[in-house]
């Protein structure tokens, strides 16, 4: 029996023990499941080209292990989650994008097995993987598409788009329905002379485009996206996803003229079609919808947490993009990538910026904006924004936009060495097929996929084979055995962004406002999370800059430093801080 005086005290003791304890577990697993839930919404992804990141086989092309052998050092990186651009089964006609089998993994590059070993061993490192849905297009050599061609009653017939030509005779093919371009160059139509109709293909001549009108389309692609999801990816890259649908009335495109009113010839030789009659129906609303709900369903039980999908989403303004993430009761993409920041601009204009940033913080609806400045689809950052004399500042500046504004940040394999574009010279040398039709005009894409510069050793320590395509000259000095030991290197000023963006939380998730507007040499802004407050500076121009942040609302005697340009002053004060050639200055008010 226990005394009345002592109840009290026992039950200040159980108090103790069972309740305190079980508070601060539930605020921790409350914390855990926020965490889980909204991981994305200061992801930093890293893109890989996994023909070009490793190859641990010996035959000059990257592989699956290959990314598992250095997840240690994405991890050092920091980032959150990869996104593998496509390892299916495929014809490689576009490297991967012309897909035979959407259920398995490219011999070359390995099999479903070493697939699953990369997610687990990811997984131990906290680090994601998402696949890329490529859903405009199949290869010409899916079973979809063989069955498809042999004749016009087969079951698969109207999983594609077949048409009659123009003045078609049992003798001559006639002419294409229309005159829509493929993106590589010439007539979008493929004559195919089985069945003697017509084939679209937006793409590649081996890309033929799927028919999104065929319910049976969408539940095919349901199907590959809940095969994914058991084997533990958190999500997709949607591929070319404005171009799902098309006129249906096949009416032709408009010639883009230039302001004498000549037709506008492109790098192939055509006349450029404006694009209106291929792109941006909405009915790929609708079809993000059904995935989105799709995707939500499908438990997230192999890597808690929630399932994101994100867009490839090249949109002409701020209002289209705005449209892509759905509204609350009809979501579509979590994260549809905002191009206009990081691959519109393409050169160091301050207002242009300013503007753009601006954009995405005031007109997405609050949704998540996801910065891109990098892709295997455009000259890496050197090219776009590069000076040839102080690229690696350039680097640092062009990071520092992508990682400490607000949202979500996709950046590209090598981008944290600054590996430099290099376009073969040759017609010969040339293995995208974009460059193979534009050459000369357009040397096509190899020149931003050239193998990773992993040390100073023979390929790079990329492969011990000859590689697919050649290792640029200056993987001497640009590699990840140099940077990594070097602490004023770009790679070490990528890892200490993300870091800011993982643990400082106005940088995290804090408002971002800019500052100081009318400097054109000078982008500068705020971020702000209630007390916490950090602004960034970072210098446009070759010439040194010194700028004055104080605002009425914006003061601090002293400003902390958190990351500065190497060689940098630390500013005594808000209102005096100096930068350097393209210099870069962060501090915590
Ligand atoms: C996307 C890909 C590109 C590919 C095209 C066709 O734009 O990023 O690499 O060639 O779609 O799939
Ligand atoms: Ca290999």
């Amino acid at each position: 029996m226990i005394t009345k005086s002592l109840r009290p005290i026992l039950f200040v003791m159980a108090f103790m023990f069972f309740v305190l304890p079980g508070t601060n577990l539930s605020a921790q697993s409350d914390k855990d499941s926020a965490n889980l839930k909204d991981w994305w919404k200061n992801a930093v992804i890293y893109e890989i080209y996994p023909r070009s990141f490793q190859d641990t086989n010996n035959d000059g092309l990257g592989d699956i292990n290959g990314i598992t052998a250095h997840l240690d050092y994405l991890h050092e990186l920091g980032i959150d989650a990869i996104w593998i651009s496509p390892c299916y089964p495929s014809p490689q006609a576009d490297f991967g994008y012309d897909i035979s089998d959407y259920k398995n993994i490219d011999p070359a590059y390995g099999t479903l097995a070493d697939f699953d070993r990369l997610v687990a061993e990811a997984k131990k490192r906290n680090i994601r993987i998402m696949m890329d849905m490529v859903m405009n297009h199949s290869s010409d050599k899916h079973k979809w598409f063989e069955e498809s061609r042999k004749s016009k009653t087969n079951p698969y017939r109207d999983w594609y788009v077949w048409h009659d030509g123009k003045g078609e005779t049992a003798t001559d093919k006639g002419q294409p329905p229309n005159n829509w371009l493929s993106e590589f160059g010439h007539s979008a139509w493929e004559w195919d002379e089985t069945t003697r109709q017509y084939y679209y293909h937006k793409f590649y001549i081996g890309q033929p485009d799927v028919n999104w009108d065929n319910p049976k389309i969408h539940d095919a692609f349901k199907d590959i996206m809940r095969f994914w999801y058991k084997h533990g990816v958190v999500g997709f890259r949607f591929d070319a996803i404005t171009t799902l649908y098309e006129d249906p009335k096949l009416e032709d495109e408009e010639y883009v003229k230039d302001k004498d009113g000549n037709i506008v010839i492109n790098a192939y030789g055509d006349k450029t079609t404006d694009g209106k009659k291929t792109e941006f129906y909405p009915q790929v609303h609708d079809v993000m919808v059904e995935m989105r709900k799709a995707s939500d369903e499908f438990p997230s039980n192999k890597f808690p947490g929630t399932h994101v999908l994100v867009g490839e989403t090249y949109v002409p303004t701020i209002n289209d993009l705005a449209k892509l993430y759905g509204t609350p009761e009809k979501p579509e993409f979590h994260l549809p990538m905002d191009t206009q920041i990081g691959l519109g601009i393409n050169k160091f204009d301050v207002a242009a910026f300013r503007t753009r940033i601006s954009e995405a913080e005031t007109k997405l609806n609050g949704n998540i904006p996801l910065i891109v400045f990098d892709n295997h689809d455009n000259p890496r950052l050197d090219a776009r924004f590069g000076d040839g004399v102080h690229d690696t500042d350039i680097q640092r500046a062009v990071s520092t936009i992508l990682f400490m504004t607000r949202g979500a940040s996709l950046f590209y394999y090598g981008d944290e060495i600054g590996m430099k574009t290099t376009p073969p010279t040759r017609k010969e040398d040339v293995k995208d097929p974009v460059g193979v039709t534009g050459w000369p005009k357009e040397k096509g894409r190899d020149g931003e996929r050239t193998p990773m510069q992993w040390d100073d050793s023979k390929n790079a320590g990329f492969s011990n084979a000859a590689p697919w395509l050649p290792v640029p000259p200056s993987y001497t000095s640009i590699n990840v055995k140099a940077e990594t030991a070097d602490p004023n290197s770009l790679f070490h000023w990528y890892q200490k962004l993300i870091e800011l963006k993982k643990t400082n939380d106005a940088i995290a998730h804090g408002d971002n406002v800019m500052l100081d507007q009318s400097n054109t040499n000078v982008l500068s802004w705020i971020r702000a999370s209630g007390p916490n407050r950090v602004v960034i500076s970072v210098n446009f121009t070759a010439q040194p800059q010194t700028v004055n942040l104080s605002t009425p609302d914006v003061q601090a005697k002293s400003l902390k430093t958190l990351l500065k340009s190497p060689g940098a002053t630390d500013p005594g004060n808000i209102s005096h801080i100096e930068l350097g050639p393209f210099g870069v200055y962060i501090g915590q008010l």
